[in-house]
C-alpha cells in the first residue's frame, strides 16, 4: 500500500530532495498565516492531500514540520500555518523575502479519480488540505460540499483564509452557523442529505475524535471515503518507522502510505509513536 514513488535515478523517493525557496506572501489571519512559497519544483505536480517538510528557520536541531498543501497557483504553493507552539511560530513568522528549505510534494493524496461528487469534512486546520481538493474537484466539475467545524469565536478568521464551496460552519460554542461538532452538522444539514443522496465520497481532515466520528458518520450512511492524518515526522520519506500508526490493516507510515488511509481503516488503536497531533 506504500504511496512513496522512487525516482527515476534510484537516489530516494520523488519529493525528498530540500531545496532552499523564497517566502513570497504572507497573510495572517488570527492564529493562522498563510505562506506563500515560490517553490517551481514542487508546485508542478504536488496533488491534493500531499505535503512538504519545513526546516523551523533559525532551529538548527529541531525536526522538520510536516505541512499540507494547502493550495497551488502557477509556481507557488501556500500553506496554512497555525501557531501551536514555538516551531510553528517561528514558521508562520516568516516574512516575503525569507528563505525556506523544504522538500516535497510527499505522501499519497487524495484519490479522486472515482468521485462522482465529494463531501469534504474539515475539523480546524484540518482545512489546510481540504482547500487544494477543492480547488482541484472545482476545475474537474465534480459537485462538492464542504463543511467546516471550529471551536468558536476566536477561530472565526479562519474562514477569511478559505474559498470553498458550498460551506456550512459548525461552531462548538454556536458563534457561527451549527452550534455543535462538525459532525453534529452533517446529521442536521441538508447539504449533507444531498451528498448522501448522491453517494458522494467523504474526504475529511482533523483530530482523530472528529475522523473516529467521520468514520462512524459515513458508514451508517452507506458512504465511503478517506482520511487524512496528521503526525509528528522525522524523515517523511517511510525510512524512519517515526510515524507509524495502527490501522485494521496492520502498521502504516503516516508519511509514505499515507497520509491519506482510508476511513474505514482508521481504528480506535490508531496511535502515532510520536503522539497523534
Ligand atoms: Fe520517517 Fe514516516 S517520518 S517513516
Amino acid at each position: 500500500m506504500s504511496a512513496t514513488r522512487d525516482r527515476p535515478d534510484g537516489c530516494g523517493p520523488v519529493g525528498a530532495d530540500v531545496v532552499s525557496r523564497p517566502v513570497v506572501e504572507s497573510r495572517t489571519f488570527g492564529e493562522w498565516t498563510l505562506v506563500s512559497i515560490d517553490a517551481p519544483t514542487v508546485a508542478s505536480v504536488a496533488r491534493p492531500g500531499q505535503f512538504v517538510m519545513l526546516a523551523v528557520p533559525g532551529a538548527v536541531f529541531a525536526l522538520r514540520r510536516p505541512l499540507s498543501i494547502h493550495r497551488v497557483r502557477g509556481d507557488r504553493i501556500a500553506l496554512l500555518i497555525e501557531r501551536r507552539g514555538a516551531g510553528t511560530r517561528r514558521l508562520a513568522d516568516m516574512a516575503a523575502g525569507a528563505q525556506v528549505e523544504l522538500s516535497g510534494p510527499l505522501g499519497n493524496g487524495f484519490d479522486i479519480g472515482s468521485s462522482g461528487s465529494a463531501l469534504l469534512v474539515a475539523g480546524g486546520v484540518g482545512v489546510a488540505p481540504l482547500q487544494f481538493l477543492a480547488d482541484e474537484l472545482r476545475a474537474r466539475r465534480i459537485p462538492s460540499w464542504t463543511f467546516v467545524g471550529l471551536r468558536g469565536e476566536t477561530h472565526l478568521p479562519l474562514l477569511a483564509a478559505l474559498d470553498l464551496p458550498a460551506q456550512t460552519v459548525a461552531t462548538e460554542d454556536g458563534a457561527l452557523g451549527i452550534h455543535g461538532t462538525v459532525v453534529d452538522a452533517l446529521e442536521a444539514s441538508p447539504a449533507s442529505a444531498a451528498a448522501v443522496e448522491k453517494g458522494a465520497v467523504v474526504y475529511g481532515c482533523g483530530p482523530l475524535p472528529m475522523l473516529f466520528a467521520l468514520r462512524d458518520w459515513a458508514s451508517v450512511h452507506g458512504l465511503t471515503g478517506y482520511g487524512s492524518l496528521e503526525a509528528h515526522m522525522a524523515c517523511g520519506t517511510g525510512a524512519c518507522h517515526g510515524c507509524v500508526v495502527a490501522t485494521t490493516r496492520g502498521y502504516l507510515r503516516v508519511c509514505a502510505d499515507g497520509p491519506v488511509l482510508p476511513l474505514e481503516i482508521i481504528g480506535e488503536a490508531i496511535v502515532t509513536a510520536g503522539g497523534a497531533r
